[in-house]
């Protein structure tokens, strides 16, 4: 048993939770594949559903798998998705995979958030993670600049990493334990050039964590 098998275990209980006629919004990351792989077998079998994706990954795995995809939605029954951290109060840290604007775009449209993580991501407190910032290209160094963070911008082997929206993203180091994520979230926010941060919070999360001797548990 390893930490795959306790990403797996995690999404396997999530598969279980969708049903005939729900639109489900689909996150990004490794856990979310399994998820995903789940989700297509139900769907080999007869379960009926519509899907959008966070990311062009998502997206094609979804698409190979047969899972009916929009693009045009307004409400979400459910979504599923992984976390890079998640403390107590289900307050996350997102975008490790740099899906960041579209999973926070599919979670606050959706009437339930699912997070499906393995053991090591629930923290006592938020901060040990990078916190993915997404930024515009136009004037990127300026924006960065304002944020007053220690950091840098994610590279793609020479250049800079692109999001599947054509912006940039910063990972900044935060202290750990970050005080109030709210209130930072709120002054990063207002920035003119910051899209969105990788802090999540006030949603509707149920976490499914996987264990890596299999078990699984559900807050
Ligand atoms: C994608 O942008 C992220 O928010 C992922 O959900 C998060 O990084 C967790 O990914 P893994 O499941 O690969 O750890």
């Amino acid at each position: 048993m390893g930490i795959d098998e306790a990403k797996k275990a995690a999404s396997i209980k999530a598969v279980e939770m969708i049903s005939d006629g729900m639109c489900v919004g689909l996150g990004t990351g490794s856990t979310v594949r399994f998820f995903v792989e789940g989700l297509v077998q139900r769907c080999l079998e007869g379960l009926k559903i519509t899907a959008a994706a966070s990311s062009d990954r998502t997206y094609a795995q979804a698409l190979e798998g047969g899972i009916p995809l929009i693009s045009d939605f307004k409400r979400f029954d459910i979504t599923v998705d992984g976390a890079d951290e998640i403390d107590g109060q289900k307050r996350m840290i997102k975008g490790g995979g740099g899906a960041l604007l579209r999973e926070k775009i599919l979670a606050s449209s959706s009437d339930q958030m699912v997070v499906i993580v393995d053991e090591h991501k629930c923290v006592n407190s938020l901060g040990r993670a990078k916190l993915p910032i997404e930024i515009a290209r136009f004037g990127y160094l300026a924006t960065a600049s304002k944020l007053d963070l220690p950091g840098e911008f994610r590279m793609c082997e020479d250049n800079l990493y692109e999001t599947d929206n054509g912006n940039y993203i910063f990972d900044a180091y935060l202290d750990s334990p970050v005080e109030d994520p709210q209130d930072m979230h709120l002054q990063l926010i207002t920035i003119p050039g910051v899209l969105e941060t990788g802090f999540f919070f006030n949603l509707n999360v149920t976490c499914i964590v996987g264990y890596e001797d299999g078990r699984v548990e559900t807050l």
